[in-house]
């Protein structure tokens, strides 16, 4: 029987759809609380993880064991790292790997130990889809009509696009154009880093269970990050995780 489970890191990467959740349970595991429901005709159970790749991996281990979900989508928000990228875009991993993991000599870089794999591949078919249904809510729906004016000439949206390739996941945010830059350099087909979203991959890959990962872009990953952060996730996170949730769950 197929179950979803819905992950975002922080209360306002799920609060936009969890108000439409039908039928509620609460479960409280591990500090934190699973809220299982109908979204639709579709059994889901949907939880932020806290941030991080430990608390990521934890919370995705849970809704695996406990509450036997069949497949995985992981929505938040990143910041940009690819010049293409911009604030209010939305970036679809086809691939996702940990810039942080480094194990060398022993291994080569970023490969995660007895794995021997770097690069964590999303589920095509699934990804494919989200690829169109985000479409649709950025271009049929107009995101941009549900977002106030005035929020989207400060974080200078105009028409937002969605990108599809490789995230990059570690246990830093990003504050700094040094940080950027070493990653530009680093890793340049990179489109955005965020705290979760590798974590979670790895263990769908061992656990053989298809996953999706959809990141709006909140801030460009340099110094405006904080400011650009704390104000998307407050005003903006909400609308795009309601509108993207809705359509891929929906027809
Ligand atoms: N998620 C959103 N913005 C981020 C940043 N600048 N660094 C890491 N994770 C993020």
């Amino acid at each position: 029987q197929q179950r979803i489970g819905i992950l975002g890191a922080i209360p306002q990467e799920i609060n936009g759809f969890l108000t439409l959740l039908q039928e509620v349970t609460e479960t409280s595991i591990g500090g934190r609380i699973y809220y299982q429901g109908m979204l639709g005709n579709q059994s889901v159970v949907v939880v932020y993880s806290r941030i991080g790749k430990v608390a990521a991996a934890a919370t995705v281990t849970t809704l695996l064991l406990e509450f036997g979900v069949t497949e995985i989508i992981f929505i938040g928000v990143a910041g940009a790292i690819h010049p293409n990228v911009k604030v209010g875009d939305v970036v679809i991993a086809s691939e996702l790997m940990q810039y942080d993991m480094d194990a060398s000599p022993l291994r080569p870089k970023y490969e995660i130990p007895l794995l021997e794999k770097s690069y964590f591949e999303t589920d095509s078919i699934r990804t494919q889809k989200a690829m169109e249904k985000v479409n649709q809510v950025i271009n049929s729906t107009n995101i941009t009509t549900l977002i106030s004016l005035q929020e989207l000439q400060k974080f200078d949206i105009s028409a937002p696009t969605v990108h599809l390739g490789t995230i990059a996941s570690g246990d830093q945010f990003f504050s700094t154009n040094k940080q950027k830059e070493q990653i530009q350099r680093a890793l340049p087909h990179v489109l955005c880093v965020e705290m979760e979203g590798a974590a979670i991959a790895q263990v769908c890959y061992e656990f053989d269970i298809p996953f999706i990962v959809i990141r709006t872009i909140s801030d460009n990953a340099n110094q405006e990050a904080t400011f650009s952060f704390q104000a998307f996730i407050e005003q903006i996170s909400l609308v795009y995780g309601k509108e993207i949730i809705t359509r891929l769950l929906g027809n």
